[in-house]
């Protein structure tokens, strides 16, 4: 009767766990489609003929399972989702060449993995530069059932950023990797949730009533955001740029920022914020300004002479009409190379009392120098003078089954000549491509110190926004110039904000901390998408051997991938 009554709570207890997590199904198609997002025509790659693609919401522990078709003509495709750490799932990370094989057109993979944790992230390409062809969307995590979040709000909006040039990828690639080297340039325009305006200023059209802005697509018309006198709302904002850095400002109204890239924050108050690819943010808004007007939100470009118009959107205190014009015109963004701002923005970001503290030391530090390089008169970008090549057989699937010849196995440098000048362009430009990987002791700590230097010009060094696969990691300390051993006593262990994409300011350094605790392959990169098509990203693997049940279809491409085929894998 007792081991009754115990059978019997034990399946109570699975049946509530199972009414709490969902499994959310999702049946996607990415194909190219036709969108006007900034008023003129162009293709685009969207999913299911949407643009930007369907936004996914779950709550923290749910399974999210989305049968993925390519249904391009003759490309490959696959999906990342930036953020969500994949414990456990590493062949579900959507990295082509890392984590599996590209999806062959007519094909379908079945991306099934867990969301641990409430928080603003997004999802897109990561094959070739799709991403910039616009294949992305919000991937939003609330709180799980009967938990509540740590702060009030009456209502959220979300805000996907991101950039857009009307030349194709396909004519972005060539130009990259052709003799002499073509850069893409700025973008046409900046989108917010997939619209924008090229070559108008929205502002001036609608005060002045001029015809420049040819708003004659509702794909371009400017999102508004309906609000209420006397409320706190909650921004989402997330950046997938292919370049540009960005600053966001609402005319008349602070903002309280809470959240940056899945974790929460300890709260300050900014009249604008920077946001660089790959990172997310949440604010809050209290719509306390005079009710009978609207107000501007403003996107603008930072780090990079701007040849964009800002992207603008609408803030409708209810019941005005969203038509009505702003009494104030948008809020200016801030002079492009004034870092001294941006750094103060960074600089506050502190983690929210009770996240988890880093282990107070490293096992290994790896310090890694990005520079600008050329390798046979092409341009390339460098990490300790490695551009990197990814493989045709996906790393983790030649990694887990020890296949021959499917990667460069030289072990790359941890760290680059002491007295290389990172104020200078560098004196022997010349780097070499390799595949090769940093292999990290399971469950061990790493330290890593991003070292910015001189691009191949005089007087330039570039913003460099660094994402890591698989982890969120610790953001140590920030830094100018090159840094010295002794820089390390200045560390904040006390509280380090936790994130996944961390920013690289001109000629400084950046210190993370992570503890390598997840079995995979992970891709550790710039998400500028240029740069990491010109090389500028490394490798991580760690604990491969404890992976289990990678789907046959991700590590069977090229030719040592197709040697498993016919194996049976375990
Ligand atoms: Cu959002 Cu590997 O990137
Ligand atoms: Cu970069």
């Amino acid at each position: 009767m007792g081991k009754l009554l115990y059978v019997c709570c034990i399946m109570l207890l699975l049946l509530q766990a199972g009414l709490a997590s969902k499994t959310r199904h999702f049946k996607w198609e990415v194909g190219y489609m036709y969108a006007s997002p900034d008023c003129e025509e162009k293709i685009l790659l969207g999913i299911n003929g949407q643009f930007p693609g369907p936004t996914v919401r779950a709550k923290a522990g749910d399974t999210i399972h989305v049968e993925l078709k390519n249904a391009l003509h003759t490309e490959g495709v696959v999906i990342h989702w930036h953020g969500i750490r994949q414990y456990g799932t590493p062949w579900a990370d959507g990295t082509a060449s890392i984590s599996q094989c590209a999806i062959n057109p007519e094909e379908t993979f079945i991306y099934r993995f867990q969301v641990d944790k409430a928080g603003t992230y997004f999802y897109h390409g990561h094959y070739g530069m799709q991403r910039a062809a616009g294949l992305y969307g919000s991937l939003i995590v609330e709180v799980a059932d009967g938990e509540e979040e740590l702060f009030h709000y009456d209502g959220e909006f979300n805000l996907l950023l991101s950039d857009w040039y009307h030349q194709s990828i396909y004519d972005q690639m060539v130009g990259l990797s052709s003799k002499p080297f073509r850069w893409i340039g700025e973008p046409q325009s900046l989108l917010i949730n997939g619209r924008g305006q090229y070559n108008c200023s929205l502002a001036a059209h609608l005060m002045e009533g001029s015809s420049a802005c040819k708003l004659t697509s509702k794909d371009c018309a400017p999102v508004v955001l309906r609000v209420l006198p006397g409320k706190t709302y909650r921004l989402r904002v997330a950046s997938t740029t292919s370049l540009s850095s960005l600053n966001l400002a609402i005319g008349n109204h602070k903002m309280m920022v809470v959240e940056a890239d899945g974790n929460y924050v300890e709260p300050f108050i900014v009249d604008d914020m920077d946001i660089y690819s790959g990172e997310s943010y949440s604010v809050l808004i209290t719509t306390d300004q005079n009710p009978s007007s609207n107000y501007w939100l403003s996107v603008g470009v930072r780090g990079r002479k701007p040849n964009t118009q800002p992207a603008l959107a609408i803030v409708s205190y209810q019941p005005n009409s969203p038509s009505k014009l702003p009494e104030s015109s948008p809020p200016v963004t801030p002079k492009w190379n004034d870092y001294n701002h941006s750094k103060s923005f960074s600089y506050k970001i502190l983690a929210r009392q009770g996240t988890p503290k880093p282990p107070s030391y490293a096992d290994r530090q790896i310090a890694l120098l990005n520079t600008q390089n050329k390798i046979n008169g092409y341009i390339k970008w460098s990490i300790n003078n490695i551009s990197l090549a990814l493989p045709p057989t996906p790393y983790l699937g030649s990694m887990r089954y020890r296949l021959k010849n499917a990667f460069d196995t030289s072990k790359p440098p941890e760290n680059f000549p002491s007295d290389y000048d990172v104020m200078k362009p560098p004196k022997n430009p010349s780097s070499a491509q390799s595949s090769n990987a940093y292999v990290i002791q399971f469950n061990s700590t790493v330290d890593v110190i991003l070292q910015n230097a001189n691009a191949l010009a005089d007087n330039v060094s570039e913003i460099h926004p660094w994402h890591l696969h698989g982890h969120d990691f610790w953001v140590l300390g920030y830094g100018d110039g090159r840094f010295e051993e002794k820089d390390d006593s200045k560390f904040n262990l006390e509280n380090p904000p936790l994130r996944n994409t961390v920013v690289i300011f001109p000629y400084g350094w950046t210190a993370i901390r992570f503890v390598a605790d997840n079995p995979g392959v992970w891709a550790f990169h710039c998400h500028i998408e240029p740069h990491l098509h010109m090389g500028m990203g490394v490798i991580f693997a760690e604990g491969v051997d404890h992976v289990r049940r990678i789907p046959k279809e991700a590590i069977t491409c090229g030719m040592t991938g197709k040697m498993l085929m016919n194996n049976n894998l375990p």
